[in-house]
């Protein structure tokens, strides 16, 4: 992306304070008309939208409590960093989830930003109501793809879920919010293995006919998903249910959260859910880890030339700060390594090392 990059070979490098450091990256040029078709490895400015999870997604997992104020200081950090969207805490049972039970608090207190759409997860109608009452934007209800992760996370069997669904929903209309549906294990379950593809495509069809919701979240929630399978399924949805808002939501679980999202855009998908720091998981899924990392995800897409609407460099402060509020390391690989262009100082010794090596012919 830069020629001083390359070391020229005579062994001449720049002072560190000529080198270019942690670069913009440059959107590509959008193609022409009668340019080649886009495939997902050239951004050409496109726009991709980041979902932040990491509020309720990531601090959901915690072992710890993380105090009121610092949760409200993390959403607004990552409103501020221009995440178009941030789900902000659940509306769930204090007992299942007591890391949120400050739900309402938080939605208070946070500074809205003109743009941002403040969402929150709701398992029934009376989080629904708590969630409205603490003007959420959207809610997003939940149901699972497989009967058994259904009955683990909430309790209910998949046609109670669809119930509640509809109820939860008719709230949420009749207060003007909007409804996305999150399907969990839509890409297999940790206990039933595979969910084949027309049994998630037949929930969707269910949820959105019973909520009328306007969008839906095709979720990886052990990160079981691998990127053909990801290109099939994408595919098949936006092809079955055209004018519905898609969201993929991978975890990185086993190290395919990267390669499934640009799976996801090869298909056709625009709106990833990612965590900050990559914190995540689900306390009702075995070996569920955090999901795709938010400064990662952003990273790698604005150096292929996608448009994210995310300032990198405020991402990634507010990222710093999570080992302090969680009380340990945190998943991401930016976070430890920098923008790629983060360069190292020259070693001490390197005029000698040059010296020898030009010494030698
Ligand atoms: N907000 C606050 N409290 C709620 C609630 C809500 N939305 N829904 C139920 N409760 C309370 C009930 O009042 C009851 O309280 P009590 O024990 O003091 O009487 C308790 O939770 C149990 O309620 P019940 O209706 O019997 O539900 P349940 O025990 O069958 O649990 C869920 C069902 C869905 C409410 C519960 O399992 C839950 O909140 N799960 C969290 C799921 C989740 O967030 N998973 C991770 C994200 S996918
Ligand atoms: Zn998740």
């Amino acid at each position: 992306m830069n020629a001083t990059q390359t070391p020229p070979g005579d062994g001449t490098v720049r002072p560190a304070a000529q080198r270019p450091h942690a670069v913009q990256p440059v959107a590509a040029a959008a193609a022409g008309p009668g340019g080649p078709p886009a495939t997902a490895f050239e951004g050409r400015g496109r726009r991709i939208h980041l979902q932040e999870v990491g509020p309720r997604d990531g601090l959901q997992a915690e072992e710890h409590f993380v105090d009121t104020e610092d949760k409200i200081a993390l959403v607004d950090a990552l409103s501020t960093a221009g995440l178009s969207k941030i789900e902000v805490s659940s509306f769930v049972s204090a007992t299942a989830i007591p890391q949120l039970r400050d739900a309402e608090a938080v939605l208070q207190r946070i500074e809205r930003r003109p743009g941002t759409v403040y969402s929150a997860l709701v398992p029934n109608p009376r989080g629904a109501q708590r969630a409205i009452e603490s003007r959420v934007d959207e809610l997003n209800l939940v149901m699972s793809a497989s009967a058994s992760h259904n009955l683990a996370n909430l309790r209910m069997t998949q046609a109670q879920s669809l119930a509640a669904l509809a109820q939860t929903a008719a709230l949420a209309r009749a207060a003007g919010v909007a409804v996305n549906v999150s399907l969990s294990c839509s890409f297999g379950c940790p206990m039933e293995g595979e969910v084949p593809p027309e049994a998630v495509l037949a929930w969707c069809e269910r949820c959105l006919g019973e909520t009328g919701a306007s969008g839906l979240t095709l979720c990886d929630t052990t990160g079981m998903a691998y990127p053909t399978q990801v290109v099939r399924l994408t595919r098949a949805f936006l092809e079955r249910f055209a004018g519905i808002e898609l969201t993929l939501h991978f975890h990185n679980t086993r190290g395919m959260g990267l390669a499934n999202v640009l799976a996801g855009i090869e298909a056709g998908a625009d709106r990833f859910d990612a965590s900050v720091g990559g914190l995540g998981g689900c306390p009702y899924a075995p070996g569920a880890t955090g999901n795709v990392c938010t400064e990662e995800i952003a990273h790698a897409l604005q150096w292929m030339g996608y448009d994210t609407g995310v300032d990198l460099g405020l991402l990634v402060q507010a990222s710093r700060r999570l080992p302090m509020l969680v009380g340990h390391d945190v998943p991401s690989q930016l976070l430890k390594a920098g923008d790629r262009l983060a360069l190292h100082p020259l070693p001490a010794d390197f005029e000698q090392i040059r010296a020898r090596a030009m010494a030698r012919g």
